[in-house]
């Protein structure tokens, strides 16, 4: 891929949460209190929405730095290796003293699931670790998954307006509220994010109401460029006067969709930070977003550009550069 000759060490800093996924799947029956059941397969994995991001965005060219808190526990040390095996910078990340790694384990029966989610050292990260000269070295800030990290959701704007006094770009997908309070000084907050990267479930959830256009309305005076992602039907940008509609590849070989929306945003910040179009960035993000689900998990599918070039090619006939 091309990219602009750089002035800054990093293309992108990610602030965000760190687990592992451990997913057992195919379970004799859905669990049962006082029983043993057994499982078919197990899978053991990077978890994280912030992490999907980062190493995806990298695999497609992006430098990437990162900026999260984990145990000094074996999950600890997968998490670096996996996030250096693609090229992720992780001498920024913190080893809590206190804390194990954050983990989420997901009881796969049928259709349904059930997780459980220890966040440990998750919780920890605060935004005056994500020091001025992490920000001074790179050209972006993104940050997701704020309901999950309590320690850093009451600094978000000063981070999001520090960003900007050094001249980042930011971007921020706010995920589920697992509380559904949803509660968060929007109005604040929204003007420092440059690129806002919900679903829309979310979007409606954080303008509180049940609509979507009327959602949309009430966001966009704080709002700079909204991206609503909607699954299977694709994507709406709105940025000004300007509504892009980008629909969704189809995708005949489905495996799971666990992580389309960070792959989207992968794909769309990567295009973002080179200056690109809105539609080029919406069309780059649903094209990841269909090859995410072409695989297990979020990451799979994303081990090499090589192979996401020819994914994009064969499954979705979109060249990329
Ligand atoms: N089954 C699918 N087939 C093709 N493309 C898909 C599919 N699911 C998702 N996508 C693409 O990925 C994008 C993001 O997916 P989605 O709308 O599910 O995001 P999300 O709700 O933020 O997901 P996540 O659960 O990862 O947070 C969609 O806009 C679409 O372009
Ligand atoms: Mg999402």
């Amino acid at each position: 891929m091309n990219y602009i000759v750089q002035q800054k060490k990093f293309d992108v800093l990610v602030a965000g949460e760190l687990n592992i996924d451990l997913i057992l799947d195919r379970l004799d029956q859905f669990p049962v209190i006082g029983k043993e059941i057994m499982a078919g397969e197990m899978i053991y994995t990077l978890g994280s929405s912030s992490a999907i991001f980062a190493s995806n965005l990298s695999t497609l060219g992006g430098s990437v730095n990162y900026c999260g808190c984990i145990g000094n526990d074996n999950f600890g040390d997968k998490i670096l290796n996996d996030l250096a095996v693609k090229n992720v910078n992780t001498s920024n990340i913190i080893r809590s003293k206190t804390s194990g790694t954050g983990i989420t384990v997901a009881f796969n029966f049928e259709q349904d699931r059930a997780m459980v989610t220890y966040p440990g050292a998750m919780n920890e990260l605060e935004q005056n670790h994500i020091t001025d000269d992490m920000l001074k070295q790179a050209q972006h800030l993104h940050v997701s998954s704020i309901f999950l990290q309590h320690g850093l959701k009451p600094g978000l704007i000063d981070l999001f307006k520090r960003g900007k006094q050094f001249g980042l770009t930011t971007s921020l997908d706010p995920q589920w509220d697992p509380a559904e309070k949803w509660d968060c000084d929007w109005k604040n907050l929204l003007p420092y994010v440059d690129v806002f990267l919900p679903n829309i479930e979310e979007l409606k959830n954080i303008a509180q109401k049940t609509n979507f256009a009327d959602a949309v309305n009430a966001l966009r005076n704080s709002a700079n460029l909204i991206v609503a992602k909607n699954s299977t039907e694709g994507a709406t940008a709105y940025y000004k006067n300007e509504i892009v509609e980008q629909a969704a590849f189809i995708n005949h070989d489905f495996v799971d969709a666990i992580g389309a929306g960070d792959s989207f945003n992968a794909g769309f910040i990567s295009r973002f930070i080179q200056k690109k179009s809105l539609k080029e960035c919406a069309e780059l993000g649903a094209v990841c977003g269909a090859i995410n689900t072409t695989q297990k998990g979020g990451t799979t599918a994303f081990t090499d550009l090589n192979t996401v070039r020819k994914i994009a090619k064969e499954k979705f006939n979109y060249t990329l550069q």
